[in-house]
């Protein structure tokens, strides 16, 4: 059977390795915090003002402020940062924590077009660095789309619910 990562690998077409070429520089020595912290704000403005309905709510129970913190914080301990993000919450578990919402593959096309539209909208982040971060926004997204259907098909046979609970990322 295949695994969450070669699932994510396939689905996204970003393979392992490019996928986690952020650990191969420093990229929150490289851009700072208040570059992370544009990141998310510029990316979640686009996100609470999209056109589409049907994505703006997925994320209606959410508040803006607080949504925007857990993800730069988690972008900045992920990319060589401060563990900001585990100090407040926790294990990030993102498998678990996006357990509430529709991560489908149409949801995950939505969410990196903003975060596209977002790295290019902020100057200070350069080429390379948004290739990176893109691999690995892209290849995440679709190991939360493989942990959102083995949720799916574990409702469709709650036999094998408490076995099969999916990993934590
Ligand atoms: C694939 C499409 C995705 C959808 C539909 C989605 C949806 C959501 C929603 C609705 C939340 C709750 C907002 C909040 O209160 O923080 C959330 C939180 C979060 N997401 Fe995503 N997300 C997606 C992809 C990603 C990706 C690719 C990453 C990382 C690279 C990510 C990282 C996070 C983090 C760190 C949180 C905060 C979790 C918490 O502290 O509860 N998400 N996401």
């Amino acid at each position: 059977m295949q695994s969450l990562q070669e699932k994510a690998a396939q689905w996204s077409g970003v393979d392992q390795e490019d996928a986690f070429a952020i650990d191969g520089t420093n990229l929150f020595e490289k851009l700072g915090l208040p570059t992370f912290v544009n990141l998310s704000t510029n990316f979640y403005t686009r996100v609470y003002d999209d056109e589409e309905e049907w994505f703006r709510s997925i994320f209606a129970n959410s508040k803006k402020e607080e949504a925007i913190q857990n993800q730069y914080e988690f972008f900045v301990q992920r990319m060589g940062g401060p563990p900001l993000y585990s100090q407040r919450k926790g294990h990030p578990a993102l498998i678990g924590r996006h357990r509430p919402f529709p991560v489908t593959r149409q949801a995950a096309e939505r969410w990196l077009h903003h975060m596209q539209q977002a790295l290019d909208s902020i100057a200070e982040i350069d080429d390379d660095s948004k290739t990176k971060m893109m691999n690995f926004f892209r290849h995440t997204a679709f190991f939360l789309v493989a942990g959102d259907e083995l949720k799916n098909q574990n409702q469709q046979v709650p036999c094998k619910h408490a076995a099969s609970k999916p990993a934590a990322a």
